[in-house]
Parts: structure tokens; C-alpha cells; sequence
């Protein structure tokens, strides 16, 4: 799907995107985030990638971390506003290209932003790659639909190690150190 139109169908879905998918993100969040939510405060900053309406960041305050160590890129106008709203620190930005300096993030979690991820989008795993610290950590999740051991061998190239590999929901989720 090209990006524009992309951004358009998520603008579209904003105003009603909390109502239809908080409670099936939930127990995603409390699945992929369970084994990093004690870690994260020395693992900051996190950045939150296809953010969205800001439900991870609720997620995330809820579990008492600063709003302040937490950054949503999105690509839909709408989303970000939402997220917003909730107190979020936003920029619009499309994840093939993240306005971050190299190695200046401690945790990325990118949650049912993929279906899957074709051969291009390694340049998005390669982005992730270069605004990781050394040992960072990445959450990514795809809707469950792909051979998962090939999902593996694109992180291993693109530099990450998977450490764990969790079902919640329609996705799998991905846990990865950047090595
Ligand atoms: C299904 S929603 C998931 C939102 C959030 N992660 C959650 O769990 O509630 C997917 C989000 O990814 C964003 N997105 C899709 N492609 C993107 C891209 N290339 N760059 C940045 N954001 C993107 C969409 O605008 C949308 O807000």
C-alpha cells in the first residue's frame, strides 16, 4: 500500500480506532511489554513506532513510567493528535526514514504496525538498527500470518538476536537485542 493513501485510511480511523482496538492491543501490550516493563527505566528512551492513538504510551504511564521518556512516530496526522491529547511527545515521521541521531534510543516497540515484512522493508529493521544503542532493545509484532524462523533470519541481518518469541492476539511478537 502506498504511504499516502496509508496515511489517509489511518486518518480516517482514528476518531474511532480506541473503541474498536484497545481491547484487543491490551493484552498484546501486557503480553510483549511484561518482560521488559521492569527494565525499561534504565533502557530509556523508548520510542514507539506507528504509535498510533496513543495507547502504549497509556500503557506504559499506567505502569508508572514518565510520559517524558516516551516518543510516538507516526504517520497519520489524526493518530498523532490523539496521542497527543493523552500527553504524548509526537512527530509525524514515516518509520522507512526516523528523524533520530544514530544510537540515541534505549527501546523501540513497534506493535502491529507490520503484517508482515517484505524485502523493502528492511530499511525499516535497518532504521531501527542505526537509532538503537548497542544492546537496546526492540518489541516488533506482526500479524501472525508468515513463517516467524524467516522474520528471525531478516532481525539476525539486520543486527538483532531474538530472545524471545510471544503470541498474544492475532500477532507474534518479536523480542530482539540490538547486538
Ligand atoms: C494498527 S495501528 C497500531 C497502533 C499502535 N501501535 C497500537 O498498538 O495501538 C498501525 C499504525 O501504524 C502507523 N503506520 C503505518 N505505516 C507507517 C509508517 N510507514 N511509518 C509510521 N507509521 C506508520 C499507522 O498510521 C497506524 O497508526
Amino acid at each position: 500500500m502506498d504511504r499516502p493513501y496509508l496515511r489517509a485510511a489511518y486518518d480516517t480511523e482514528a476518531a474511532t480506532y480506541d473503541e474498536r482496538f484497545r481491547g484487543l492491543q491490551w493484552p498484546k501490550f501486557e503480553t510483549f511489554l511484561k518482560p521488559l516493563s521492569a527494565t525499561t527505566e534504565e533502557h530509556g528512551p523508548i520510542l514507539d513506532i506507528g504509535c498510533g492513538t496513543g495507547l502504549l504510551l497509556e500503557y506504559f504511564t499506567m505502569l508508572g513510567h514518565s510520559r517524558a521518556d516516551i516518543i510516538g512516530v507516526d504517520l497519520s496526522h489524526e493518530m498523532l493528535r490523539r496521542s497527543q491529547a493523552r500527553g504524548g511527545i509526537v512527530a509525524q515521521a514515516d518509520m522507512h526514514a526516523l528523524p533520530f541521531a544514530t544510537a540515541s534510543i534505549g527501546t523501540i516497540v513497534c506493535v502491529t504496525v507490520f503484517r508482515i515484512i517484505p524485502g523493502h522493508d528492511r530499511r525499516v529493521l535497518a532504521e531501527m538498527a542505526r537509532v538503537l544503542r548497542p544492546s537496546g532493545q526492540l518489541i516488533i509484532s506482526l500479524l501472525a500470518e508468515r513463517d516467524d524462523d524467516q522474520v528471525v533470519e531478516l532481525l539476525a541481518e539486520a543486527g538483532f538476536a531474538v530472545t524471545k518469541r510471544l503470541r498474544a492476539g492475532q500477532d507474534i511478537g518479536y523480542l530482539a537485542d540490538r547486538i
